[in-house]
């Protein structure tokens, strides 16, 4: 397997005197919140007791805010534990991984002896999703991975095709997990999210990471919905404390502030249109559409690998993805997250004279 290597990793982009800019990780771009900030202020106190490990307050929460029973909610440190606790209470014998997709599916998989099956997007079609192939391959495998939206090619699926992957999948006796980590972002998500259909489909588990859009990777959340059986199983696998005091307290205080998710929702979809335009309007570079905080380039047409590309932009205190260690990925793609306004021109201009200087 290919080195652990994500976006985001500041503490090896080295030392500089400004601060780095960092495109390479898809964090909401306001920042922490200051109902987040006050919260930890607030229970700081209580770091003298362990968390509560049946996260009460938190599940009440995520109920409300998702419309989901608490006894179908597991928490995690993070949505990528929710991945590894899975793998290991599953044990599916075969996981069939559309790629490119999120490395932690993979990681997560082998960690627990699973046999990976690739299914290749084909990069000449955009990365886009066969689903009749993926409906061929359910019988021969346990289980299958699906983002949605997909990472790094912004890919959503609907969610009337899930459904057909999903019924299919429940006859044929395999499993399905679907990461929704980013669907926040999204003003709505009803035509993608399959978080309701954990009724209908025992076979199904949904992933929703709390650190990209609430802005706290450092501080680790996020959660899984599941027939309680399931969650039943997860929960005795996993450590009683995994989601620390602050992290419950603080995603209590996160689903509760609606002002931060309406202008964050807002202010991130304006940014999004303008780099896409921005983007798409350098000569070279190919674009592709993005669904939510971040955009996949091509950087092939310029002459530069993805490699030399992300190396000439650190020179200019940019930190982007290098997509090449993505399964399934070639040596040409670059991730960048989308920024605040003034910081995406700076990102723009960089590309440009990047491009001029060749
Ligand atoms: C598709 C996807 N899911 C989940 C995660 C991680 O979520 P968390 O920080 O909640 O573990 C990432 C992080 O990059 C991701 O890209």
């Amino acid at each position: 397997m290919k080195p652990f290597e994500h976006g985001g990793n500041v503490y090896s982009a080295g030392v500089r005197n400004d601060e780095w800019l960092d495109f390479s990780a898809n964090i909401n771009p306001l920042g922490l919140s200051d109902s987040i900030k006050n919260s930890i202020i607030d229970n700081m106190e209580s770091l003298v007791h362990y968390p509560d490990p049946t996260g009460t307050l938190l599940k009440q929460a995520i109920s409300v805010h998702y419309g989901v029973e608490p006894d179908n909610i597991i928490l995690g440190n993070g949505a990528v534990e929710l991945m590894y606790i899975y793998f290991h209470t599953r044990q599916p014998r075969r996981v069939l991984i559309p790629v490119p997709s999120f490395s932690e599916y993979e990681r997560g998989a082998k960690a627990a002896g699973c046999q990976i099956e690739m299914l290749y997007m084909d990069k000449e079609q955009g990365f886009v999703l066969d689903k009749a192939r993926l409906l061929e391959r359910l019988p021969d495998v346990d289980a299958v991975i699906l983002g949605n939206p997909n990472n790094p090619t912004g890919e959503l699926i609907l969610r009337r095709d899930l459904l057909k992957i999903l019924s299919k999948a429940k006859e044929a006796g395999t499993d399905i997990m679907v990461d929704e980590s980013f669907l926040d972002f999204l003003a709505t998500d009803k035509e993608y999210t399959v978080l309701d259909m954990i009724k209908d489909y025992p076979n199904l588990l949904v992933l929703r990471s709390m650190t990209k859009f609430f802005a706290v990777p450092g501080l680790r959340l996020g959660f899984g919905v599941a027939n309680a059986e399931l969650v039943q199983k997860m929960e005795l696998s996993k450590d009683p404390w995994n989601v620390n005091l602050l992290a419950q307290m603080a995603g209590v205080a996160a689903l509760k502030d609606k002002t931060y998710q309406m202008d964050s929702r807002q202010i991130i979809t304006g940014c999004i249109n303008y780099l896409y335009n921005a983007l798409s309007a350098i000569d070279g570079l190919k674009v592709y559409a993005p669904s939510v905080n971040f955009i996949l380039l091509s950087v092939e047409a310029c002459g530069m690998t993805s490699s030399e590309f992300v190396q000439a932009m650190r020179e200019k205190g940019i930190l982007v993805r290098d997509c090449c260690n993505y399964p399934g990925m070639d040596q040409y793609h670059v991730r960048v997250a989308v920024r605040l306004m003034e910081e995406n021109q700076k990102l723009v201009e960089a590309i440009k004279s990047l491009l001029a200087e060749r």
